[in-house]
């Protein structure tokens, strides 16, 4: 149930009711992962923040700058880095390619993109 947890916690985009709490599709809205800790870090309720923030899945676009990442963008004949090659980015980091008002005010940086719907 945990690790069931931990995956949904890294994997599900954030839709958050805006305003009044009226939803539509232009009011859903991207956060960063410290949106999520403020109240996954609690030791009391599992520390689903910690335990994500220790898997491969909370470094999905650092892995896009090491080694491994050059080499499969250097096979594919990618004119980019990987971290730069939407080829890449599409499952790398969160809601890659959605407009700039799909996110909160203060989009969190890439490597804290991860999100979930509320
Ligand atoms: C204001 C506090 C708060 C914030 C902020 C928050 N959560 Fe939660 N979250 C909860 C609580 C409380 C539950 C448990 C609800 C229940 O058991 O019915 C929960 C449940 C969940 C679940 C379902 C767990 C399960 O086993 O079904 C997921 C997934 C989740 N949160 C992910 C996130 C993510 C990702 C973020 C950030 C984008 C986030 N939460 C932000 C309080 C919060
Ligand atoms: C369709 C979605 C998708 C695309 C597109 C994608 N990846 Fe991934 N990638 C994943 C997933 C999911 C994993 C984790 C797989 C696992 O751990 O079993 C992963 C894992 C990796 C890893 C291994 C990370 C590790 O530490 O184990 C590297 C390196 C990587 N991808 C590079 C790339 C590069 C470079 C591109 C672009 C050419 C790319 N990926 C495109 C989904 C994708």
């Amino acid at each position: 149930m945990r690790s069931g947890f931990v995956w949904l916690l890294a994997a599900i985009g954030l839709v958050l009711f805006s305003g009044a709490g009226v939803s539509s599709a232009a009011d859903h809205k991207y956060v960063g992962v410290k949106k999520c800790k403020s109240c996954h870090k609690k030791e009391l309720i599992g520390d689903q923040y910690g335990a994500w923030q220790d898997k491969q899945h909370s470094k999905a676009f650092e892995t896009l700058k090491g080694e491994d990442a050059a080499k499969i963008a250097k096979e594919k004949g990618l004119s980019t880095p990987a971290h730069e090659s939407p080829e890449c980015l599409k499952c790398h980091v969160t809601a890659y390619g959605e407009p700039a008002t799909a996110f909160a005010k203060e989009p969190a940086p890439r490597s804290e993109s991860c999100s979930v719907s509320l």
